[in-house]
């Protein structure tokens, strides 16, 4: 298939472009790296350099009416935090940029998309383990646009007959490594995530990293998160691409299904790694769910998908990543 990636410069962009490359797919990533980096962008797709609003018409009709098969949308700001104290650059940048992508894949006949969704949709759980048709009650900007996002697509299925998929994933972690190869990873230069911040004192580049509460109802008394390895991820969304119906938007939650505390992380970080990596226990961070752990059930029954990789698997691959770098 000819397929537009956006955010293919990013952390699972870039990831998913390289499986997509390796099924034999032909990818053009759109992305204004304003987070993501050009020489992420696995060797084989092609880069260009520009917003949705500014490129995704000109790049779709490339070629003619048609003449793309599907979009993978990726492309988004995706920290809790700064979408907080700014929300205009996600009600901008994720669902207005979304909306001008979905115009023009309109205008240009192209129907079918995957989309990255996100486990905040959901918001602070009812019930454990999150179904898909829980209620989607977001507690910050960031997850309500992503939100936002999946309602325009249910419309765009509705109303134009798109074939849309969102995947919402819960906490995405590992890197995709190839013998001999390039390597996709995470590089964010705003690090908000657990094991990439773990990986840090490991590395040496931190003295220590804060555990944000240990006063949770949870059995070591920190949080507890769904982690699955991005490489797991990735096949979810070839699975999904092969999935998109006309005139149907599917929503499926992606995680293992099974939690890990904050305490159980620093331990596999520890194992791993080798190194003691000191952890001082700090405040809450505010708008941290106890428990969220996905129900994975509706996407092992409806496409045959199960994750392969535990987080020994993540936190090895995270490490072997950044070593390299
Ligand atoms: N944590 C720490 N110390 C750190 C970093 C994180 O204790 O230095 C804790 C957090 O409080 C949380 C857990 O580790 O309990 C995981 O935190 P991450 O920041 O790695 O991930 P989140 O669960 O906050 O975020 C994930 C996705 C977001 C999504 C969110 C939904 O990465 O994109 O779930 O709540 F919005």
């Amino acid at each position: 298939m000819k397929l537009l990636v956006t955010g293919g410069a990013g952390y699972v962009g870039s990831v998913v472009t390289a499986q997509l490359l390796e099924a034999g797919h032909e990818v053009i990533v759109l992305d204004d790296l304003s987070t993501g980096h050009a020489d992420a962008v696995p060797a084989g797709a092609r880069l260009v350099h520009g917003t949705l609003r500014e490129r995704a018409a000109e790049v779709l009709a490339d070629g003619g009416e048609g003449s793309f098969d599907a979009v993978l949308h990726f492309a988004a700001k995706s920290l809790v935090g700064e979408s907080v104290q700014k929300p205009w650059l996600y009600w901008d940048g994720n669902l207005g940029e979304s909306l001008a992508l979905l115009d023009a894949m309109r205008e240009t006949g192209t129907s079918r998309i995957v989309f990255s969704s996100t486990a905040a949709t959901y918001g602070e759980p009812e019930e454990t383990p999150i179904v898909e048709t829980a209620p989607t009650r977001p507690t910050n900007p960031y997850g309500m646009s992503k939100l936002a996002i999946d309602t325009a697509l249910a419309e765009y299925a509705r109303l134009f007959g798109f074939g849309a998929v969102s995947l919402r994933y819960f906490n995405v972690a590992g890197a995709r490594l190839v013998e001999g190869g390039e390597a996709q990873g995470e590089r964010h230069a705003v690090e908000t995530h657990l094991i990439p911040n773990v990986l840090k004192v490991a590395r040496g580049e931190k003295e220590s990293v804060s555990v944000f509460g240990e006063d949770y109802p949870t059995p070591d008394g920190t949080c507890l998160r769904d982690y699955i390895h991005v490489v797991d991820l990735g096949v979810a969304h070839l699975l999904a691409l092969d999935a998109c119906a006309p005139s149907t938007h599917q929503i499926f939650n992606l995680g293992s299904g099974s939690g890990y505390s904050v305490r159980e992380v620093i331990d596999m970080c520890r194992e791993v790694t080798g190194h003691p990596i000191p952890a001082e226990v700090g405040p809450r961070r505010p708008g941290d769910p106890a428990v969220l752990v996905a129900s994975s059930e509706k996407i092992r029954t409806g496409l045959g998908w199960k994750p392969e990789r535990d987080l020994r698997a993540m936190v090895t691959d995270a490490w072997t990543f950044v070593q390299g770098r």
